[in-house]
């Protein structure tokens, strides 16, 4: 009687110290949950008059934390690295601007950062006018990011130039397939056109960064261009099987003018997107489901990334780990022209 009771307790606690250990590194919830920082990283006092700091890119190798960032004012757009260990320490870390390296001046915003295993390189891709990006040997070495070339050598492709109406054409973002054979995988390349297009193109892994196909919309919202914005990114989530194997973020504008991520999930990059979590009041990430540590500085939840530890080009997500999103945040009091902003960094940690 003892034994037996004894062992279903086992059995019981068994199963119970499995399931959450099963379930989170697998499945994405429909809802989600999230605690904020303050503000966590301000332009620098110095020379630069940087007004907003944005649209982060985040990698933590050895327990370094490495991040790409634009720096906005009224001027324009350039971007910056810098690395920490700590959050805490974050805003301290040193600002190597990266016009100093021969990636160059003028304007580069909205960086994304990655490993392409093929080629032993990291990779930046940013916009520039075009989908641009530079390489890099030594992620620690920020000085040796090279100029930049282009995905698109010809321009804006049409079917982009036919639907930008008024819009912008932004943030890239390049995601390879989990499949060995370099000319059976693909790696594709999204951008978004601040007029209610999400647009996909591909090549093979074996002939990337060139061969870049004719984009396609992936996804549009003609009627409320707001709400399927910008600042895409998608991951592939480790060990999922099935429609929850790729995740998308699309940044939408809500009723008020704040910004919030809408999620979808997919079988393929190049597959049928299925809303996850996708409304202002059931969102990835917005006002909705954020609550802050301290003060609420922000109302917006805009342009970031979540942080990886896996960095090549399958831009994979383990989930054993609560996911973590270093965001843009800005004081809703604040005034002025969009470029001269006062965006900060901020950091999300996902609540189990
Ligand atoms: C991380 O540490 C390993 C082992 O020391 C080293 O081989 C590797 O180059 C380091 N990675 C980076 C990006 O510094
Ligand atoms: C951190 O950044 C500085 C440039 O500001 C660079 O010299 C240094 O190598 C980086 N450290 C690491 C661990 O990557």
């Amino acid at each position: 009687m003892r034994t037996a009771t004894a062992l279903a307790a086992a059995v019981w606690a068994g199963a119970v110290a499995a399931l959450p250990t099963q379930t989170r590194s697998t499945t994405l919830p429909s809802s989600w949950k999230w605690v904020s920082t303050g503000p966590l990283v301000f332009p620098k006092n110095d020379e630069r008059n940087i007004a907003g700091i944005k649209d982060p890119t985040a990698v933590l190798i050895n327990g370094t934390y490495h991040v790409f960032a634009s720096t906005a004012k009224s001027e324009g757009y350039n971007m910056v690295y810098f690395n920490f260990t700590d959050f805490a320490e974050a805003n301290n870390a040193p600002f190597y601007y990266l016009d100093q390296a021969p990636l160059g001046y003028g304007y580069r915003a909205a960086p994304q950062v990655f490993y392409f295993e093929p080629h032993k390189l990291w990779y930046l891709v940013y916009q520039n006018g075009n989908a641009a990006y530079s390489t890099n040997p030594d992620i620690n070495d920020p000085s040796k990011w090279t100029a930049p070339e282009v995905f698109y050598p010809n321009g804006m492709p049409k079917i982009i130039a036919d639907n930008i109406g008024n819009g912008y054409w932004v943030d890239m973002w390049v995601v390879c397939d989990d499949e060995e054979d370099p000319n059976k995988a693909l790696c594709h390349l999204f951008s978004s056109d601040d007029n209610g297009h999400l647009y996909r193109s591909q090549t093979t892994l074996a002939q990337f960064p060139r061969g870049m196909s004719e984009p396609e919309i992936v996804l549009q919202d003609t009627q409320n261009i707001y709400a399927l914005w910008e600042a895409a990114c998608i991951y592939r989530i480790k060990g999922a099987e099935g429609t929850q194997k790729y995740l998308l973020l699309v940044e939408a504008i809500g009723q008020e003018g704040h910004r919030y991520f809408r999620s979808w999930t997919s079988d393929r990059i190049d597959g049928q997107w299925i809303p996850l979590a996708d409304t202002e009041a059931n969102p990835w990430a917005g006002e909705a489901n954020v609550v802050f540590e301290g003060q609420k500085w922000t109302k917006s939840i805009s342009h970031g990334e979540v942080i990886r530890t896996l960095t090549d080009q399958t831009l994979t997500l383990d989930l054993s780990e609560p996911i973590q999103f270093l965001y843009q945040g800005v004081d809703p009091n604040a005034q002025t022209e969009y470029n001269a902003l006062p965006w900060r960094l901020g950091l999300i940690t996902q609540v189990l």
